[in-house]
């Protein structure tokens, strides 16, 4: 079966590390077909908008999306931002954000003494709503009396469905699910959340579950990262716990994540977490491990378990002998990286199984 896979490099270092998980899958000799579409803040410069009107019927027809990153410092974020990404979430109904914080051997963790066994958590993100709701206003411009309302939704139906795949992720995985609130402070959403995870937690005997405040678990995180495996929270609060676990796990170069609606049709979206970096964009030096660890995510999503394993199997064994990128302690460039990778999983695939 060929899959249908679109590529969506986007701004900055996004075509620089989408082009390494490219070359890492095409290694793996998969029957793919890559669609690659040009959509973006240049695009927009050209075209009035990020994307053309029936972007999200292109990428329906499609098996997966590998996103790179979106943003320039040329377009407003918050245009560009939910011009695209925010917009393909909400649309397609990528109701969960799944985002694995592992710290892989040789890569440096800023937590001294940390080991890798010790780093292994799994973030479990609601996609759709929450913070990230858009819903809101702005009145009185530039007036003394301006007000800007940004209102979070919480809806059972969404609240029940992400808290259900973290439960059901953990009994795959050690068995703990910590759900991530604020509820001394916000009275209703986040109670709401606590209430619907109680529930689901009661018909999920097996897993050990704990209602943790999201302030004192980042506090947590950097103190005993060991005592995590799946977190779940919030649109806004797993943005920034994700942010917090990436530095864990090495940096944010190493952050993978796979926006995905587990049960419907919908393709997934699989992108690395760092962003844009325009900073670094054009440089070659852009850490493509994020960017390869999701495509691991993307095969995993399709079905293709032995793929996937590989492919994050091959990585791993890059990050432990090198090449690595200077952020990760090496001195190798964006190609370099990939093309070990490539390498490796090749090296893996002839071996017999
Ligand atoms: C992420 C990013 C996005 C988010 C931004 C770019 C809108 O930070 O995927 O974590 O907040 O979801
Ligand atoms: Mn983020």
């Amino acid at each position: 079966m060929t899959r249908r896979i679109a590529l969506l490099p986007g701004d900055g270092v996004g075509p620089e590390v989408v082009a390494e998980a490219r070359r890492a899958v095409e290694a793996l000799g998969l029957a793919i077909e890559w669609t690659e579409l040009p959509w973006g803040s240049a695009y927009w410069h050209e075209h009035g908008r990020m994307m053309p009107e029936d972007a999200l019927d292109t990428l329906r027809a499609h098996d997966a999306v590998l996103l790179g990153a979106i943003g320039d410092p040329s377009v407003p974020d918050h245009v560009s931002l939910w011009q695209t990404i925010l917009e393909i979430r909400q649309k397609l109904d990528l109701w969960a954000n799944l985002r694995p914080a592992r710290l892989l051997e040789g890569i440096p963790t800023p937590l001294a003494g940390r080991r890798p066994e010790e780093i292994d958590m799994l973030f479990v993100r609601e996609n759709t709503e929450g913070e990230y709701s858009g819903i809101g206003g702005r009145a009185h411009r530039t007036l003394a009396s301006e007000v800007a309302i940004e209102t979070s939704v919480f809806t059972r139906g969404a609240v029940e469905r992400v808290l259900r795949l973290a439960f059901d992720l953990a009994e795959e995985r050690r068995g703990l699910v910590t759900s991530a609130t604020k509820s001394n402070a916000s009275r209703f959403g986040y109670v709401l959340w606590d209430d619907v995870a109680e529930e689901v937690a009661a018909e999920h005997p097996g897993v050990r579950y704990e209602r943790v405040l999201v302030d004192a678990l980042a506090a947590r995180m950097v103190r005993s990262p060991d005592s995590l495996d799946v977190v779940v929270a919030s649109n806004l609060f797993g943005d920034i716990l994700t942010d917090l676990a990436a530095a864990i796990q090495g940096g944010m170069g190493m952050a993978a994540s796979a926006n995905v609606a587990p049960g419907s049709d919908a393709p997934g979206v699989f992108e690395p977490v760092h962003g844009s970096a325009p900073d670094i964009a054009g440089r070659g030096i852009a850490n493509p491990a994020g960017a390869i660890w999701s495509a691991s995510l993307m095969l995993e999503h399709l079905g293709e378990p032995e793929a996937a394993a590989a492919l994050l199997n091959a990585l791993a064994t890059v990050c432990y002998k090198g090449p690595r990128t200077r952020d990760v302690g090496g001195e190798a460039t964006t190609r370099e990286v990939g093309e070990a990778v490539a390498v490796q999983v090749a090296a893996l695939s002839a071996r017999p199984r």
